[in-house]
This record gives structure tokens, sequence and C-alpha cells, in this order.
């Protein structure tokens, strides 16, 4: 494993850099690659002056800037074997109000930038004995959130396309997998909160689990779909949300009902 080489967009922050350390401690020689020049700097700093990171400023939306990622990662490490296509960013918008440069931007970095940055990644994939793909969709491609149209239609376009490479490469070894996070703690998050879009409490009120996920515990799933543990795992979405999508609480729940469940009482 000490040889593997993995590529982690927009992993100057959040989920994308927990998963850059997350598979560094593992053994993974990690490139960030990431929007902002600044944070990349910043994020491969903070794992001191390792040779196993290095950063390259990219952006996902433009064809050139991913094919310029591609060939620093050759001329650095000689090969690639995962690549966690994560940047992203949000911007909830009444869809009566998208402007068209909006709509394309999202689609543009999220399901383009997937796209473009695995077309980029097959030549070297392709030589790797157990190359791996994963893709950063949400359950905003599930659940309907108002202001969200652009992000879940990119979001269900990523898990599509997540599908139908799985076919498409299965030939070559790639496998190409999705996770879809729910409510996870990241500056993204953070942001939504600031701006009064989201509320923290209501958010964890809403997930069974009770609380908003950590960027590690996306991080973890991301290396299992990275490494041999998942090997005969491919095409498919992991949703990482406490149980979010899944509760029927709500639809269901008879409130006296309730209260003997959480009691435990079943006299
Ligand atoms: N935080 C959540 O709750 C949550 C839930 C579901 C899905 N996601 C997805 O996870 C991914 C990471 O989100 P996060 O919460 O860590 O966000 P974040 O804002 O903390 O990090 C996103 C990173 O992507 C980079 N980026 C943005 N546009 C880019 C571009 N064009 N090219 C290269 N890099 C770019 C940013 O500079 C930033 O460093 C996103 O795809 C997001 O949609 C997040």
């Amino acid at each position: 494993m000490s040889e593997r080489v993995a590529i982690v967009t927009g992993s100057a922050s959040g989920l994308g850099l927990a998963t850059a350390s997350r598979l560094h401690d593992s053994g993974y020689n990690v490139v960030i690659a990431d929007y902002s020049a600044e944070r990349t700097e910043e994020a491969v700093s903070s794992f001191g002056s390792d040779a196993r990171v290095a950063g390259f400023h990219t952006d996902v939306a433009n064809t050139r800037s991913v094919e310029a990622l591609l060939a620093f990662t050759r001329e650095r490490f000689g090969r690639l074997d995962v690549l966690v296509n994560n940047a992203g960013f949000a911007e909830p918008m009444p869809t009566h109000l998208i402007e068209d440069a909006s709509w394309s931007r999202m689609l543009d970095v999220h399901l383009g930038g997937t796209m473009r940055c695995s077309r980029a990644a097959y030549p070297l994939l392709i030589e790797s004995d157990a190359p791996s793909i994963i893709n950063l969709a949400s359950i905003a491609a599930y659940i309907g959130i108002p202001g969200r149209a652009a992000y879940s239609a990119a979001k269900a376009g990523i898990e599509g396309l997540t599908r139908a490479l799985a076919v498409e490469w299965a030939q070559f070894g790639i496998r190409v997998n999705a996770v879809a996070p729910g409510f996870i703690s990241t500056p993204l998050m953070a942001d939504l909160v600031k701006d009064g879009l989201r509320s923290e409490a209501a958010m964890a009120g809403s997930v069974p689990l009770a609380r908003l996920g950590l960027p590690e515990e996306v991080a973890s799933v991301v290396e299992f779909l990275a490494g041999p543990a998942s090997s005969y795992v491919t095409g498919q979405t992991i949703v990482i949300d406490g149980g979010l999508t899944i509760d029927g609480r709500e639809r269901s729940a008879n409130p006296a009902t309730a209260a003997v469940i959480r009691s435990g009482d079943t006299a």
C-alpha cells in the first residue's frame, strides 16, 4: 500500500482535507488539489514537510487545469491509484432567481468536474493494479431541499455518472463508487449556518443519531472504497447521514407508542 497515490480534489478544506489526511495516515501519497491556492498551501503545510504530500492549484471546471493536475501527479509520483472527486460548493438560491451562469457553474464544478477529472485520470488509473474512483454525491439527490435545485441536480447526476462509469470501466478493473453525506460539520456547512440558511439544532434534531456528522466519518468510508476491503464493490453509493434518509418516525409515529418505545416499558 505504501506506493499508492491518491488525488483528492477540493482537499484544502472540510471533507476533502479529512480524506487526504486519512489516506495519508494509511500510507498513500496524496495530491491536494484545490481551487484556493492559499488554502492549498496551508493544507500542504499542515502535513509538515512530508514528501508524500503535494499540492496543486486546480479548478476542476477547467479542462486545462485538470490536465495539468494529472501531468503534475505523473511527474511527481509516477502513478495514480485513487481519485476522490470531492471539490464543490453550496450556493442556495430560490429557483426562480437562478441565473444561467450560477446554474452552469454549479453543474460544471460538481458534475462536470467529476467527469473531467475522471477522464483525465483514466490513462494513469488503467495502469494501476487496483484503481478506484470515489465521487462525492449528497443526500440532496434524494430529498428535496428548498433553494438547492442546481446542487441537487448536480449531485443526482453524479450518481448516474458513477453507475455509468462503473460499468464502462469495469473491464479495466477501475471501480467507481460514490458517498452521499448528510449534514456534516465542515466550513461549507458553517457558512450556511452563519448566513442563516441552516440551523444546526434543527439539522441535528432531524437526524436519528441526533447530531451532525464529522468529516472523519466520511473520510473513513472513502478510505474503505479506495482500498482492497471493498474490492468487489462498484457502482454503489454509500449514504452517510446518521439515518436521516431512512427515518420514518414523523410519518408513522403515534406519540403514545413513541413514548413507550423511548422508555423501554413494554407493559
Ligand atoms: N458538508 C456537508 O454536509 C456535505 C454534505 C453532502 C455533500 N457534501 C459535498 O462534499 C464535498 C466537500 O464539501 P465540504 O463540506 O468539505 O466543503 P468545503 O467548502 O469545506 O470544501 C470544499 C473545497 O472545494 C474547493 N473547491 C470549490 N470549487 C472548486 C473548484 N472549481 N476546483 C477545485 N476545488 C474547488 C474549495 O476551495 C474548498 O476547499 C462537496 O462536493 C459537497 O457538495 C458536503
